[in-house]
């Protein structure tokens, strides 16, 4: 493995990841004292006096703050990964094998602890009580499985059937979608570039592409 370059790569990762991490800290508060009744608390969101206006509510609960920030970054990271065959395909290059697996082990770690906070929060029972969150629940066990198999060892000893594995990676961009459709957040934006990613894969797109 080319160690400097290997860095140069995955720099950019971290410190997008150290980033939102130390964001999401602003808004969590650990206390371990006996008088609280939780240990982790959420902090909340004080809003602008536009903001405020605009969103008709002076201040997000924490929680739900918190929530989004992780999706958002979730989705945001499973987008780039599955628009990297498309962009191989069209500039005829892969990109190296540890800059994907850093792609797709930071969208298992955005992915998790969205749903981890949606968990401590509401806990596990009420996911199957909403069509939407087992929508996501469903996407959420699928990106986990690609996450932990995204290794070149589970590569080798998957063999045939790693690829099977990840082509379930469609029917998660389409649990996402759901989830978010179904919640009403903005997914029109998204809707499009994974729209996007389902063109580049049809043969006929491919073959007339490389050729
Ligand atoms: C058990 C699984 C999941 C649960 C329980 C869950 C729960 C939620 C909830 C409750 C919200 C709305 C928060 C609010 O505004 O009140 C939300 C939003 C969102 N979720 Fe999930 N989710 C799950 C899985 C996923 C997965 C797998 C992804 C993507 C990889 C994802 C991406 C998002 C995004 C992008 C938003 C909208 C953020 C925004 O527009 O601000 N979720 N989720």
């Amino acid at each position: 493995m080319p160690f400097k370059k290997y860095y140069i790569v995955i720099f950019p990762i971290v410190l997008i990841v150290v980033l939102v991490l130390w964001k999401l800290s602003q808004f969590i508060e650990l206390d371990f004292s006996q008088e609280s009744e939780n240990v982790l608390n959420f902090v909340d969101v004080e809003l602008s006096e536009e903001e405020a206006d605009r969103l008709d509510r002076d201040f997000i609960p924490g929680i739900e703050y918190v929530t989004n920030l992780t999706g958002l970054w979730a989705i945001r990271f499973f987008l780039v990964a599955f628009l990297m065959s498309p962009i191989n395909l069209i500039v005829g290059k892969s990109f190296p094998l540890y800059f994907r697996q850093s792609i797709g082990i930071t969208t298992g770690l955005f992915t998790t602890l969205h749903v981890m906070v949606f968990i401590f929060s509401e806990g596990i029972l009420p996911i199957f009580t909403r069509v939407e969150l087992i929508f996501g629940f469903l996407a959420f066990l699928i990106i986990l499985s690609l996450t932990l198999t995204s290794s070149k060892r589970a590569m080798q000893l998957l063999k045939r059937k790693w690829k099977s594995l990840h082509r379930w990676v469609y029917f998660a961009a389409l649990l996402v979608m759901a989830h978010l459709v179904i919640l009403d957040q903005s997914w029109l934006i998204y809707g499009s570039l994974f729209a996007l990613g389902f063109f580049f894969r049809l043969k006929a797109v491919k073959q007339f592409i490389k050729s």
